[in-house]
């Protein structure tokens, strides 16, 4: 993916990727992001859950709740704030901010 390395954002994917509601994965440099369009709202938050090892893009996106369930112990992270809304997870996810322009999804990899 292109990146504009002179600001804080980088240009992910196109809209349309996200257009059939499946989630995207996105790594930049170390970082491990799961990117989601719910309702025409696209949230970006880190894919690794907070409790152990387990990649989000393999849990359940829960479209109506907006969460995303971890598949290995099942806690569920809230997409808008990365808060677990359940046990054994403790920890937020990290979000990021987001924005679209010219049909392409930024997000703010900094900050
Ligand atoms: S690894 Fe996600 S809840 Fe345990």
């Amino acid at each position: 993916m292109n990146s504009d390395r002179t600001s804080p954002w980088i240009r992910a994917c196109k809209t349309e990727d996200l257009k059939n509601s499946n989630p995207l994965d996105f790594d930049y440099e170390d970082k491990k992001i799961l990117i989601t369009n719910v309702d025409n709202r696209i949230y970006a938050t880190d894919r690794i859950c907070t409790h152990a090892y387990a990649d989000l893009s393999t849990g359940f996106l829960n479209e109506s709740e907006k969460t995303v369930t971890c598949p290995l112990h099942m806690s569920i992270f809230d997409l808008e704030n990365g808060k677990p809304l359940n046990l054994p997870a403790e920890e937020p996810l990290k979000t990021y901010n987001v924005k679209v322009e010219s049909d392409w999804v930024w997000i703010m990899v900094d900050g």
